[in-house]
């Protein structure tokens, strides 16, 4: 278990909270390792040991330090990146160039040059584009690179609008249409500065029905033999993105597998009616590996009791470290770490210290009655969490703490006010 209660305080994956909180200072990240390796060991049981030419590219857009990425390569897994800086940290921690995968629908010229000269395992292409430029490159440095193309299925999922992208009306992929794909598909089978390996989709996040992955892929299989018949082109590689969804409050998480054992079926039967091996197959999660693995701790301060309408509980953060719920009226659930053994008979809402009204992080939630110094423990936040957190009203970054069966370890130190003015200059004429 890596949650336990003991002596009134919550532990996560052997270490107390509480303690953690006085060490390091809040707000603070915390990931357990147990339970990332524990969601790469089900990747193992479900995907990559079962089925045979797969891969994992975990989505490091959900949480990408150094250390995170470091621990990925460690396990073997491929990482999915989408900008120079995500692609930056993974080549600073010695990531195998191979095992790296470009994705992002605007990447830029230093990008992609940064991508191809550290000889990237494949750079999925968004847009039309983008080949052009990807060709010029490779004309100049005289390397070659592995493309694949990502399609909008036009499928829809049901998620929020926002972390929707199947569907066609979306700034994500190369639309399916006759005139559009196909000329593409054939720019790239002849490009000499190309390997053009497969085709790439991903039709949403935070997801708990395998219909939009199954819809979407029986659009690309379509697409995979129209390639086939039109060009005696055999596509190598297909990728099914993310989007795998996970527990927040009380959602029923999904085992891998129930999305991941259909789809592999209908890859299967496919291809074995063709009389043709199937190509590889690969996933990109990243909230599946890492969202329940984080919690964030605060402390508490003002607390605001209106009568008759509403009790505020004010902690240190907000949405400057956590912006989903401002962002997707997301929901979360926490506890108050040091009062583990109390009753609770207070409702209140926690909110963050931005000068926002929106700066809510849980909405009407049961605790025991909060004091000034309490340590507030928000769960599920290791998703978009640290990875999208913002020095808004000018609130440094929090720290990144992992711990592992009792024992911390410090990944990312938090910010400091120095930190965040490097980069300013007063103009001379102004002192
Ligand atoms: N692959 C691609 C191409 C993606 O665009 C994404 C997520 C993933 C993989 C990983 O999806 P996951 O397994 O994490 O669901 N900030 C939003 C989520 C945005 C997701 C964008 N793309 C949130 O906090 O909910």
């Amino acid at each position: 278990m890596i949650y336990e209660e003991k002596g009134g305080r919550l532990h996560f994956d052997g270490c107390d909270t509480v303690s953690l909180a006085k060490k390091y200072g809040t707000p603070l990240y915390v990931y357990s390792l147990t339970d990332i390796q524990n969601r790469i060991a089900e990747l193992r049981d479900d995907f990559l040991d079962k089925y045979d030419n797969t891969r994992v590219a975990y989505a490091a857009k959900a949480f990408s330090t150094s250390a995170m990425l470091k621990l990925i390569d460690k396990e073997g897994l491929s990482v999915d990146v989408v900008s120079g800086g995500e692609l930056y940290t993974a080549i600073s921690v010695g990531f195998p160039a191979e095992r790296i995968e470009f994705n992002g629908n605007n990447k830029l010229y230093e990008e992609l040059l940064l991508a191809i000269e550290y000889g990237v395992g494949r750079i999925i292409v968004d847009g039309i584009e983008e080949l052009q430029i990807i060709e010029g490159i490779c004309e100049v440095t005289g390397k070659k690179t592995n493309i694949m193309y990502r399609v909008t299925p036009g499928v829809k999922s049901e998620t929020h609008e926002y972390i929707t992208t199947g569907k066609k009306d979306s700034k994500f992929g190369i639309p399916l249409d006759e005139e559009v794909f196909y000329p593409a598909v054939e720019d790239a089978i002849r490009s000499p500065w190309v390997n053009f390996i497969g085709l790439h989709f991903h039709v949403g996040s935070q997801l708990f029905d395998n219909g939009s992955h199954l819809g979407a892929l029986d659009v690309l299989l379509h697409h995979v033999d129209e390639i086939r018949n039109r060009f005696s082109f055999e596509i190598r590689e297909i990728n099914l993105g993310g989007g795998f969804g996970i527990r927040y409050t009380d959602e029923p998480r999904r085992p891998l597998s129930y999305f991941t054992d259909p789809l592999m079926d209908r890859i299967k039967g496919h291809y074995k009616e063709l009389g043709l091996d199937r190509p590889t197959v690969v996933i990109e999660p990243g909230r599946s590996i890492v969202g329940e693995a984080g919690i964030t701790l605060y402390t508490v301060g003002n607390i605001k009791d209106i009568e008759g309408v509403r009790k505020y509980v004010s902690v240190d953060g907000g949405m400057t470290d956590n912006i989903r719920p401002a962002l997707y009226q997301a929901r979360y659930t926490g506890v108050i770490a040091n009062k583990m053994d109390l009753g609770k008979d207070d409702k209140v809402t926690i909110c963050g210290k931005c000068c926002e009204s929106g700066d809510i992080l849980i909405k009407d939630i049961n605790v025991p009655s909060p004091e000034s110094g309490d340590v507030i423990c928000v769960f599920s936040t290791g998703a978009y969490g640290h990875s999208m957190a913002s020095n808004y009203n000018k609130n440094p970054i929090p720290a990144v703490v992992f711990v592992k069966e009792g024992k911390d370890y410090l990944v990312v130190k938090r910010q400091t006010y120095q930190d965040m003015l490097r980069n300013e200059i007063v103009p001379s004429w102004m002192i």
